[in-house]
């Protein structure tokens, strides 16, 4: 397995460009089995997540070609057969995905059923019970889920019980080809959900209420092809702005949108960070100066988001002053804490809040990555840190990080791959 080898203690300078959202990218790839037409998604980012998805469609026989330009042609029209099979869905959880549009689409599913992940238990019942209640026979055997429908799917009125963004997705993308009217009640607002409506609707799909509480989606007859153009990531966004908040740097983050990161930037600037926006960029200058401590709170869209709170978390590690981070989303996503602080943070674990004593600075040391944004956390320590520190099972961050250790180094990083 390949390891991160970095050397801290350097502050991050200069600019570095922002790649198409991992979150975004997934459904919208899922949603072209809506038709059968072609659809051509662009802006897409370099990661194993992307071609895990790739490959379950391809496995299923739909055709895909792969643009030169961060771009890929999907025709869904090719399609063989609708099992997707848990060797791929256990590498990536987001396979559930394509059951929504799959069953609307062609009236059958079999998805292996996602199991539970380092960060929590992370159940689909949300989803399943929805698809239920607009038509679908859906049953759980031999740990697939086996969907089917005999006519079209009938719109529904559906209240979540908890805000789920996949679940959200994957109710409004069949909900596209459904009967009548689907009103979706405790909609996720992410604005990864919005990217999706944006996108169904170029396929000429009728949404409305992306973005609020309520979406409401009249279902058409069929779906068209498309192009369209993955928005900024804005988690590596956030995550880049920490990297270098935390290392007292100076940097301009290009590509991106500002307008979706409004909770992250404001932790940042209470944190000391002097930032400037335009259009699509955000500058961030420590002015050499060392973080304040900040106390936050994970929840869905448009609070903080639970995918930025290790990074905070390691932010904290160095920060003067005692931070609070509460963790409300998922039920166990502090295993980076342990590893920081083998590292000499000081930090404790009380409930679901971490409370962080800040140090002047941290050791390096051997560290284990647990997932995405614990290894991306472990990365942020290791730049905070004097001396040497190496992160292992790195595969979590290329799952969700383009080009990490290239986009660090143009940042002034001393951080290199050592492979296996
Ligand atoms: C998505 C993101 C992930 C992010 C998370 C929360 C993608 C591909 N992944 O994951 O990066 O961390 O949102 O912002 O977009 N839940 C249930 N039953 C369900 C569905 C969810 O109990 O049927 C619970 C989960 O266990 C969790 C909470 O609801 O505690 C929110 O999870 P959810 O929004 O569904 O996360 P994902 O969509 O899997």
């Amino acid at each position: 397995m390949d390891k991160l080898e970095i050397h801290g203690g350097i502050p991050l300078k200069g600019e570095i460009r922002i790649a198409g959202a991992k979150n975004s990218a997934l459904p919208i790839m899922a949603s072209t089995l809506l038709t059968t037409d072609t659809v051509k998604v662009g802006n897409l980012p370099h990661l194993y997540d992307i071609t895990t998805m790739l490959e379950l469609l391809g496995c299923m026989g739909v055709e895909s070609i792969v643009g030169e330009k961060l771009g890929v042609e999907i025709n869904s029209g090719t399609i063989r057969h609708f099992n997707a099979p848990y060797e791929l869905v256990k590498t990536m959880r987001a396979s559930i995905l394509v059951l929504g549009p799959m069953l609307a689409h062609f009236g059958e599913a079999e998805v292996a059923l996602p199991g539970g992940c380092a960060i929590g238990s992370r159940p689909v019942n949300l989803h399943l019970a929805a698809l239920k209640k607009m038509g679908a026979d859906i049953t759980v055997e031999n740990g697939y889920i086996k969907a089917r429908t005999k006519n079209r799917l009938k719109g529904a009125h559906i209240f979540m019980d908890l805000v789920t963004v996949t679940g959200t997705e994957n109710v409004m993308m069949a909900a596209c080809l459904a009967d009548g009217v689907t009103i979706i009640e405790n909609a996720a607002r992410e604005p990864e959900v919005v990217d999706l409506a944006c996108c169904l609707r170029s396929m000429g799909a009728d949404i409305s209420g992306e973005g609020t509480d309520t979406i409401t989606v009249r279902g058409v007859e069929r779906l068209h092809g498309s192009e369209y153009s993955v928005m900024p990531d804005r988690i590596e966004t956030g995550t880049y702005l920490i990297a270098v908040a935390a290392t007292r740097g100076k940097i301009k983050v290009k590509d991106t949108r500002p307008n979706i990161l409004e909770a992250v930037l404001s932790k940042l600037e209470e944190a000391g960070a002097h930032i400037d926006i335009g259009k699509d960029w955000i500058a961030l200058d420590m002015k050499g100066n060392r973080p304040k401590a900040v106390s936050l709170t994970t929840a869905p869209y448009p609070a903080f988001p639970t995918d930025m709170q290790a990074q905070f978390t390691a932010l904290n590690a160095v920060a003067e002053g005692i931070g609070m981070i509460t963790e409300t989303v998922f039920e166990n996503r502090f295993m980076h804490v342990h590893e920081m602080n083998r590292m000499g943070a000081d930090m404790k674990v009380e409930g679901n809040t971490v409370v962080v004593n800040g140090k002047e600075i941290l050791k390096g040391a051997p560290v284990m990555a647990t997932d995405l944004r614990a290894s991306a956390s472990l990365i942020i320590a290791g730049l905070m840190s004097e001396n040497q520190t190496t992160v292992d099972r790195i595969y979590h961050i290329d799952r969700g990080y383009e080009c990490i250790e290239e986009k660090l180094q143009l940042l002034g990083a001393k951080i290199k791959r050592l492979p296996s």
